[in-house]
Order: C-alpha cells, then sequence, then structure tokens
C-alpha cells in the first residue's frame, strides 16, 4: 500500500497524492509583460495530466521590481491574475490542486535569462535597480541594491497580501510565500544581509518580522478554507547564518499564524555557501522541522525515485515531496510512478489505452 499515493489533505483542500510540483522559473514571458501565456497554460497543464496532485507556479512576482528578469510571471495587477485562469482551469479540471508560489526577488532581482547568461541587467537593458534589506550587494558584479524605507517595506507586504487575494479569485487553492534562496524575505532573516536599525532588523524578532508580517497579511487575505505554505531555506550554509534551529522557530512561529505546511529548501542567500547535495540532501531539514516544530513539511531536492519518495512519505520525514527538475524530465512521472508503486491511478481519459 503506497503512502506516496494517499490523498493528502490540507484546511478544505484534499490533494490526491503527496507528489507536488515544485515551482519552478519559465522566464517564458514575453520581455516586461508579466502575464501567464500558452507556455505557462501546457507546461503546468501537463503536469497535472501527468497525475501530480498539486501544481505550483514559479517565484510569481507581487510587485514589477520583484522580478528576477523581466520574463517572470508577475501577479500586481488584476489582468496579471486573470491571464492565470485558463491555467487554474486545466489544472483543476485534470484533478491536481492548482498553486501559486508569490514572490519578490529582493537584491538578486533584475538578471538576465539563465540561458543568456543569468547576469544583472541595468536599466540599459530593461532592467532596474534591485531592493533589499541593506545596501548589501549579492557578489561582486552585482548592483548596490537600495535599502528599502521602512514605509516601502509595509507596501511590499501590502503587495504579497494583494497577490494572495487576487490568486484566490482567478483559482489558486494554495498559495506559498517565498521566503527562501536569498530573495527578499529570507535577506531580511539573515543576520548576514539584513543590517538594518529599524523594526525589520537586528535581533531575531526583528528579522523574522517581515516573513511574519508578510504570511499574517497572505493568511487573512487567503480563503480561511484554503492552505497557506511558506518555503524557507533552512540553512544558507555559512557560518555565522541563518540555520536549522532559526527555521524550526520561525516554523513554530509560522503555524501560530496559520501556516498549513512548510516547504524546506536550503541555501541561495549568499554566493560564498558550502552545499553538499546528493539525493534527498534536503530532506532532513524536513524531517527536523515536521518533528521539532510540530508541523507539517514538504521535502525537496534531488528527489527523483519511485522508493525514494514513498520511503520519504511514509517514513514521516515529510508529509509531501516537491520535485522539479525531474518533473521536467517526465511530466508523467506520477502516472510511471504509480505503476513501480503498485498503486492504482486514475489516468486521464484520452489516455486510457495507453495505459500498462
Ligand atoms: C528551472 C528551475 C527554476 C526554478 N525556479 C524556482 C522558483 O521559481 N521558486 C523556487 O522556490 N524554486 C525554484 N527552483 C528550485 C526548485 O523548486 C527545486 O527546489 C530545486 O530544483 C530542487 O529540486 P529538484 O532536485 O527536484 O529539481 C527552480 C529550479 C529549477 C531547476
Amino acid at each position: 500500500m503506497s503512502v506516496l499515493f494517499t490523498p493528502v489533505r490540507l484546511r478544505d483542500l484534499e490533494m490526491r497524492n503527496r507528489i507536488w510540483v515544485s515551482p519552478m522559473c519559465e522566464y517564458s514571458c514575453e520581455q516586461q509583460d508579466g502575464l501567464a501565456n500558452d507556455w505557462h497554460l501546457v507546461h503546468l497543464g501537463s503536469r497535472a495530466v501527468g497525475g501530480a496532485g498539486l501544481v505550483m507556479t514559479e517565484a510569481t512576482a507581487v510587485t514589477p521590481e520583484g522580478r528576477i528578469s523581466q520574463y517572470d510571471l508577475g501577479i500586481w495587477s488584476d489582468a496579471h491574475a486573470e491571464a492565470l485562469r485558463p491555467t487554474t482551469r486545466f489544472i483543476e479540471a485534470h484533478g491536481a490542486a492548482p498553486a501559486i508560489q508569490i514572490a519578490h526577488a529582493g537584491r538578486k532581482a533584475s538578471t538576465e535569462r539563465p540561458w543568456a547568461g543569468g547576469k544583472p541587467v541595468d536599466a540599459s537593458g530593461g532592467g532596474w535597480t534591485p531592493a533589499g534589506p541593506s545596501a548589501l550587494p549579492y557578489a561582486p558584479g552585482y548592483p548596490e541594491p537600495h535599502a528599502y524605507t521602512t514605509a516601502e517595506v509595509r507596501g511590499v507586504i501590502d503587495a504579497f497580501a494583494a497577490a494572495a487575494a487576487r490568486a484566490a479569485r482567478v483559482g489558486f487553492r494554495a498559495v506559498e510565500v517565498h521566503a527562501a534562496h536569498g530573495y527578499l524575505v529570507h535577506e531580511f532573516l539573515s543576520p548576514l544581509t539584513n543590517q538594518r536599525t529599524d523594526e525589520y532588523g537586528g535581533d531575531f524578532d526583528g528579522r523574522t518580522r517581515l516573513a511574519i508580517d508578510v504570511t499574517r497579511a497572505v493568511r487573512e487575505s487567503f480563503p480561511r478554507e484554503l492552505p497557506v505554505i511558506v518555503r524557507i531555506s533552512a540553512s544558507e550554509y555559512v557560518e555565522g547564518g541563518w540555520d536549522l534551529d532559526d527555521s524550526v522557530e520561525l516554523a513554530c512561529r509560522l503555524k501560530a499564524l496559520g501556516v498549513d505546511l512548510i516547504d524546506c529548501s536550503s541555501g541561495g542567500n549568499l554566493p560564498q555557501q558550502q552545499v553538499r547535495a546528493y539525493p534527498g540532501y534536503q530532506v532532513p531539514f524536513a524531517r527536523a522541522i515536521r518533528e521539532r516544530a510540530g508541523v507539517a513539511t514538504g521535502a525537496v531536492g534531488l528527489i527523483t525515485a519511485p522508493e525514494q519518495a514513498e520511503a520519504i512519505v511514509a517514513s514521516g520525514e515529510a508529509d509531501v515531496v516537491l520535485m522539479g527538475r525531474e518533473l521536467l524530465r517526465d511530466p508523467y512521472w506520477p502516472l510511471h510512478a504509480a505503476r513501480t508503486l503498485r498503486a492504482e491511478v486514475e489516468w486521464p481519459k484520452q489516455y486510457l489505452r495507453a495505459k500498462p
């Protein structure tokens, strides 16, 4: 009996299995428009047809300056949300839960697409000056970010809340706050990137205040019966930086605000990080946070084999697995994994004649 293929419920949202599509930037909007198009519909839709339990969009920017590149999805206006409606409708119609990751790229905003080199882009190339907690560039060759004023920080919180409300209106059934990978919310968490002297900096309470305020605002503006998820980097792999104990404490506080699941990633805030990646290398974070904070968790990172995914959820290390690159290689991975794990799952009717 497969645990991976048993339904999982968060609030009133029941998902058919525990395989979630991890958020992945596609850099596929028309330059500067931030609007979902055929690519997003087909890419995300294929993974619903492929049998995932939840399909999450890429990091979708809550403000224009919060985009990583000029080609990212945005949800800073109602028109942006409406452009995502065909995608939510299709995902839902094919049995998966449509979810959106809402994000602000902070000091790592305004870069080229990875396949164009991924370097920072200034105004002459259509880019903009990024903003963060403090005027500290990410790495040599990156611009000095504008340090947000306290009033601007409050504006960012409002932008997250407005984005979550829009997302619900166009059919998203779960929202994930991106507080990982060295983007804005993570930059505020870390003592190495946050040197503020206002209430959004300083001690642990100050540095976590943006994550807490954003999450509270999102929780209040998203329907009560639907789940709110937060993705964190459980460690930044740098001496003196944000670590697992900090993450456990933050997870306890997020749970108290009504967060339903912590999506446990790592790294991304500092170029000098020392990461040793191996299959399932972030699973121990999901396990520790689940045990010590008493909150549901998602495990992500180099999870590729059906037996591996099954073992993670069956052993109680995490409640769900999120998969990125393996689901790019094979959108039908869940259907194939069900066969390997001898779980009976519904195939799309259109494909029944191919069901093994
Ligand atoms: C093409 C690509 C784009 C990504 N974009 C995002 C993103 O928008 N938001 C995010 O939180 N993580 C992003 N990630 C990280 C993935 O969600 C995932 O955490 C990571 O790839 C590790 O999982 P995997 O080994 O299954 O790919 C991206 C990864 C890839 C490969």
